[in-house]
């Protein structure tokens, strides 16, 4: 049996939930009345501006509305019902780059959304329901942004600064976004990058859907300045500190979120304003233990969804300090983090086990030289966290007294699903353990039926709905349903599937087993098969190709592509290639790390290519599942032959 970890009660005072009694009483309350204690939480966090009249309207499954009618905005949410008590309190630490520190109270932060905001209606015309790009880098003016958009109602839609001219333009396009925000570029590394010069390539190659963009200078780097380029240095001041909030309904969309499917384009992830907003909140409490007294940290960029949730939305809702920074974890060294934790005395860190990994190759004795007793939480998500190294964290970062909340959740659920209570949970490293109170998480068989029994393998999914659930695929509401709801379980109830796998442990924990679609996850990010696929295909000599995740020790998993060529040529040549056309349309972080030149490929009789035989080749697992469709048996013991020689 795995080791038990007890939470250090010493370490929590006054938690939302103390211990294994309460949470199992909230359990209990949940389970006998659902719409009930959703009613109560979401009135006690929300400062609802209208009331809503009904918790949960599932008349139209799989849309699903919560707090019908009930009226908010979650710039008042997240700021201005903050300033009666609490004005000159800090709501963002920023550091550069370069290690320089701004400290943003409230009051200011209020003031900055506000001018945002007016500037957004005045000079851009943009309304209600309108949405835009933000492709920025972690700076505060980008978070002006996202809260500005959600005061006047627009839907903000950010894309990762590491993404490609052509992978933003296909998210603009699809937004049919007005605006673009963007910088002149920032610093990374002790250097100067650009990202205005990508907006501009995207703008060339697509895109009349935008009318204006918006350039925040950073880096004070020449630019090309075009017709629709508009500096915001130049007029942010000009804009009135004062604003109103208008009323936006708990169902309108808060924003969108460009992610990875297993087929096709990038899915724009909908999320709402109300349904999302409870569950941001309530997780912070719940989960990090969040206080309004806290400095808390989450190293996610805001072009992800931790970002979104964990770094803006989620700890300003509580009315916490969040810390927002510009530069990379391991410059100047593999102490950077440390240093921060130390020098702004951070309570909670939240990050992702590749960051972890790292930070432990680079400096496994770093975290001594630094004072990190104020650290309380750990946190980690995106991916599978291996027993190694979540005790390097417990016990190297946390000194063995804070409790490590591995958080197990997606885009598309909008916070965390199943991750442990820092006061509560006895700790199981490598297991996200239970779905938390409100959250129905079930494995089931192939069939819909329940999995039971311990360690068997099943589908991890969401039986019941719950606030922050997605609400749509943006454009295409058919993709939605099929996507996430084309399974019932036993009882032909409709069910939310996540996409991952699981069983259960010997403690009833959940553990997660990785994506059984074709989603790879490097990283922590997601990506698609099937997108690196079409560019991989772009290359001359590339008659066909399949690619999937291989384990790898920093990464989690890395790009694996089996490859047939219709012209010899250099293995290694053809890699450099493959990953210029990668670079170019989609973005660095989905480049082929190493591939295989095969003469076939496992296929079905109807030409179909059978990538989950490829993965269990690349994981050096035993080829599992159904083998009666293949085309060709053979080609399975040559592919693994030849794999075995090379890796
Ligand atoms: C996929 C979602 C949630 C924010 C970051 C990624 C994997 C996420 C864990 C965890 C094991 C995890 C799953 C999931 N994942 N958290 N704690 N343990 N796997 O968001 O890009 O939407 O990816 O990340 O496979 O389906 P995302």
């Amino acid at each position: 049996m795995s080791k038990l970890f007890y939470p250090k009660d010493y370490k929590f005072k006054d938690p939302k939930i103390r211990n294994q009694k309460e949470l199992q009483d909230l359990y209990d309350r949940f389970a006998n009345d659902f719409e009930g204690t959703w009613d109560q939480f979401a009135k006690e966090k929300i400062s609802w501006l209208k009331p809503y009249d009904k918790v949960l309207d599932d008349s139209n499954k799989p849309f699903y509305r919560w707090f019908t009618n009930g009226k908010l905005n979650v710039a008042h949410q997240c700021v201005d019902r903050h300033l009666e008590e609490n004005k000159n309190k800090v709501a963002i630490i920023f550091e550069g780059d370069d290690g320089k520190s701004d400290v943003i109270t409230y009051r200011k932060l209020g003031q900055k959304v506000n001018r945002t905001a007016n500037l957004l209606t005045n000079e851009f015309k943009i309304q209600k329901g309108d949405r835009v790009i933000i492709y920025m880098p972690m700076i505060p003016e980008a978070i002006y942004m996202m809260l500005a958009c959600a005061k006047i109602g627009a839907i903000h839609s950010i894309v990762f600064g590491g993404f490609s001219a052509e992978a933003l333009r296909d998210r603009i396009s699809s937004a049919a976004a007005k605006l673009v925000v963007t910088a002149d570029g920032a610093f990374r590394k002790g250097k100067s990058y650009m990202l205005k010069p990508i907006v501009d390539k995207a703008l060339e190659i697509g895109c009349e859907c935008v009318k204006k963009v918006c350039v925040v200078k950073r880096n004070f780097e020449e630019i090309v300045i075009g017709d629709k380029d508009v500096i915001y240095n130049d007029l942010i001041d000009l804009q009135s500190p004062k604003a109103n909030s208008p009323l936006h309904d708990s169902e309108d969309p808060l924003f969108l979120l460009y992610t990875s499917g297993s087929t096709g384009k990038p899915k724009g992830i909908q999320h709402s304003m109300g349904g999302y907003m409870l569950w941001a909140h309530l997780t912070m409490e719940w989960v990090f233990d969040l206080k309004p007294t806290d400095t808390y940290w989450c190293t996610a960029d805001i072009g992800w969804i931790t970002g979104h949730t964990y770094a803006v939305y989620g700890p300003l809702s509580v009315g916490a300090t969040t810390v927002i920074f510009e530069g990379v974890p391991t410059y100047p060294d593999a102490g950077r983090v440390w240093k921060m934790v130390e020098e702004y005395s951070i309570n909670q860190l939240y990050t992702a086990p590749t960051l972890i990994r790292t930070l432990r190759q680079h400096g496994p004795t770093e975290p001594e030289k630094y004072d990190l007793t104020s650290l309380r939480v750990l946190g980690t998500v995106g991916e599978p966290i291996d027993e190694e190294t979540w005790l390097w964290y417990y016990n190297e970062v946390g000194s063995g007294n804070c409790s490590v909340v591995d958080t197990w959740w997606q885009t598309e659920t909008g916070g965390h699903m199943i991750s442990p209570l820092p006061a509560a949970t006895p700790m199981v490293p490598g297991s996200a353990t239970k779905h938390l109170p409100g959250i129905w998480a079930e494995i089931l068989d192939e069939n819909g039926k329940m999995v039971t029994k311990v360690g068997e393998k099943g589908l991890l999914c969401i039986t019941r709905p719950w606030p922050s659930m997605a609400r749509n695929i943006w454009g295409d509401t058919d993709r939605f349903v099929e996507s996430y709801f084309n399974k019932n379980d036993f009882a032909g109830n409709m069910i939310y599937f996540t996409g991952d796998g699981a069983f259960y442990d010997e403690y009833h924990n959940i553990v997660i087993t990785g994506r059984v679609d074709d989603v790879i996850n490097v990283s922590g990010h997601r990506l698609g098969t099937a997108e690196i696929e079409d560019s991989v295909n772009k290359h001359f000599y590339v008659g066909e190709c399949a690619v999937v995740g291989k384990p790898d020790k920093i990464k989690g998993e890395a790009v694996f592509a089996f490859i047939r060529l219709t012209e010899p040529c250099d293995e290694k040549l053809i890699l450099k290639e493959i990953n210029i056309i990668l670079k170019r349309e989609i973005g660095s972080i989905a480049l082929v790390d190493s591939l295989l030149v095969v003469d076939n490929l496992p296929k079905t009789r109807s030409g179909k290519i059978m990538r989950r035989i490829l993965r269990d080749i690349a994981k050096k697992e035993e080829v599992k599942g159904d083998l009666s469709t293949i085309e060709d048996p053979s080609v399975v013991a040559y592919i693994q032959e030849k794999f075995k020689e090379k890796y």
